[in-house]
């Protein structure tokens, strides 16, 4: 049986008032499922707050990005991963599409922080995705095979065992155009048998979640989907009613 995952990415929004309230709310309306990880990923500067909000309640706290360097240096405004571990978060978005599009982050630098994020004791959320034009030129499966090799080529098999695949299709995200279920499956079906050719029991086991316009109307049927496993949300994780809606359309695989 496989894990799900739903998890909540803020993106650059909140405060240390919203932190609070967001996640004492969620804490007090969301029963925790066996099987099915809740996941909170505020802004870094909030993630000591949320860390210590959450203890006990069941609810996870990841970052949204680190540095793709792993030792201690002269590298002004990064966070390390290992600063990250150490105050409790257990994982981290790479690869965003914001961060690739927006500060330049290619598929080398996505398989770094990746590693970096392993080294660290965290669970990685290596987050692929076509935009639309490279959907519509028919390449969004050769764009989202390189980024899964550049991946591959760097953590290897080991390291996909600890990692966790979002697939965001740029077109969908904030957009309110979702994929339709029947697009996810065939992406998620994609993603999961391009891991199988390095190796087919992690691949089963992968945890491939969707991101893109998920919301509590559209999340039960693109969960239900037979590859996928759970939602990367964006702004529907900032209202604490629609999030625990989203979470309550996810059942363990
Ligand atoms: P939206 O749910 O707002 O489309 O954002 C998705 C996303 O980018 C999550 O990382």
């Amino acid at each position: 049986m496989r894990q799900m995952m739903v998890a909540g990415n803020w993106k650059m929004h909140g405060s240390v008032a919203f932190t609070a309230d967001m996640v004492t709310t969620l804490a007090t309306k969301v029963a925790v499922k066996e099987g099915v990880t809740l996941l909170v990923c505020p802004p870094a500067v909030y993630l000591s707050q949320a860390v210590a909000v959450a203890t006990q309640s069941g609810i996870h706290i990841g970052a949204q990005n680190l540095a793709s360097i792993a030792a201690p240096g002269a590298y002004t405004g990064e966070v390390a991963g290992f600063m990250l571990s150490d105050i409790g978060c257990q994982y981290v978005i790479v690869g965003h599409s914001e961060r690739r599009a927006l500060y330049g982050e290619t598929n080398d630098v996505v398989a770094q922080k990746t590693k970096v994020a392993l080294d660290s004791g965290l669970t990685p959320l290596i987050c692929v995705g076509e935009t639309l034009d490279q959907r519509e030129a028919g390449q969004a499966e050769a764009v989202i095979a390189a980024q899964l090799d550049a991946v591959s080529a760097v953590i290897g098999v080991d390291g996909w065992e600890q990692s966790i695949v979002a697939y965001e299709p740029v077109w969908a995200i904030g957009t309110g155009r979702t994929a339709s279920p029947e697009q996810a499956q065939e992406i998620h079906a994609f993603i999961r048998s391009r891991l199988a050719a390095l190796d087919i029991n992690m691949a089963a086991s992968m945890k491939i979640l969707y991101g893109g316009s998920v919301k509590p109307d559209n999340a039960a049927l693109i969960f239900s989907q037979p590859d996928v496993d759970g939602g990367l949300i964006g702004g529907a994780a900032l209202n604490a009613d629609d999030f625990s809606r989203i979470y309550a359309c996810a059942q363990p695989k």
